[in-house]
């Protein structure tokens, strides 16, 4: 069987690196071997690229000029590392994926979405993930989480990984609008899930999304 492909996405902070632990640890007690990644990033090449993009210091790069950055580390990850292990029957859960150029740079630097899908076209053509979880918290709260987090990390890399996050308070409201018009536009792939509920809340609720889209034993779930 082909693996599947579920890509959590939503503003810095809604929970997205949390809920995918809590979700492939989910998997593999009933027996799935789910791959944890994340954009920019999943392979050396592609993590060389993320902290061009993340970093505090990583530049002040022209909105195209980022795109194809991106998409650079995307096409990387996909080819080393989410379509080889869906070949093998693996699932993948990714920390963002196309949908966050979509968002970030499409609509929050004014790209636009042509340009974001060409170039989704030319790496991945008509490629997709089997599922878009879509984590939605009030821009500020987001904004708080993750700048706290950062601060606390122990990782000397973390620390400093909040390009996006100095971008301001109104370029990341104007990204959880992307977000929801994104899961507009792709209804048949994506959920909207509210990240202001407790962390045990919305882990249930994408339990209850995954089990519903992919046939999972309920019963199996719950004794896993
Ligand atoms: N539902 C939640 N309620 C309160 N705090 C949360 C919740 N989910 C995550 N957090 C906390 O917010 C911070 C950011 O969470 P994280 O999972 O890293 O978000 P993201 O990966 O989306 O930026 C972490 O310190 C995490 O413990
Ligand atoms: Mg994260």
């Amino acid at each position: 069987m082909q693996g599947k492909f579920i890509s959590l996405e939503g503003g810095e902070g809604t929970g997205k690196t949390t809920q995918i632990e809590l979700l492939s640890n989910k998997l593999k007690e009933i027996g799935i071997n789910a791959t944890t990644t994340r954009e920019p990033g999943g392979t050396i090449e592609a993590e060389k690229i993320r902290n061009l993009l993340v970093q505090r210091d990583g530049g002040n790069w022209d909105p195209l000029s980022e795109a194809l950055l991106l998409f650079a580390a995307r096409r990387e990850h996909l080819v080393k590392l989410i379509w080889p292990e869906m070949e093998k029957g693996n699932w993948v859960i990714t920390d963002r994926f196309a949908d966050s150029s979509r968002v970030f740079q499409g609509y929050g630097m004014d790209l636009g979405q042509e340009i974001i899908n060409r170039l989704y076209r030319l790496i991945a053509e008509d490629f997709c993930p089997d599922l878009t979880i879509v984590l939605d918290i009030d821009a500020e709260i987001g904004l708080r989480r993750s700048n706290k987090h950062m601060q606390d990390s122990n990782d000397e890399l973390e620390n400093t990984e909040d390009r996006y996050e100095l971008m301001g308070l109104e370029f990341h409201k104007k990204l959880r609008d992307g977000f929801l018009k994104i899961a507009e536009l792709y209804p048949r792939r994506c959920i909207v899930i509210n990240a202001e509920q407790s962390i045990e809340e919305i882990h249930a609720e994408i339990m209850a999304v995954v089990s519903k889209k992919f046939g999972l034993d309920e019963q199996e779930l719950a004794n896993g």
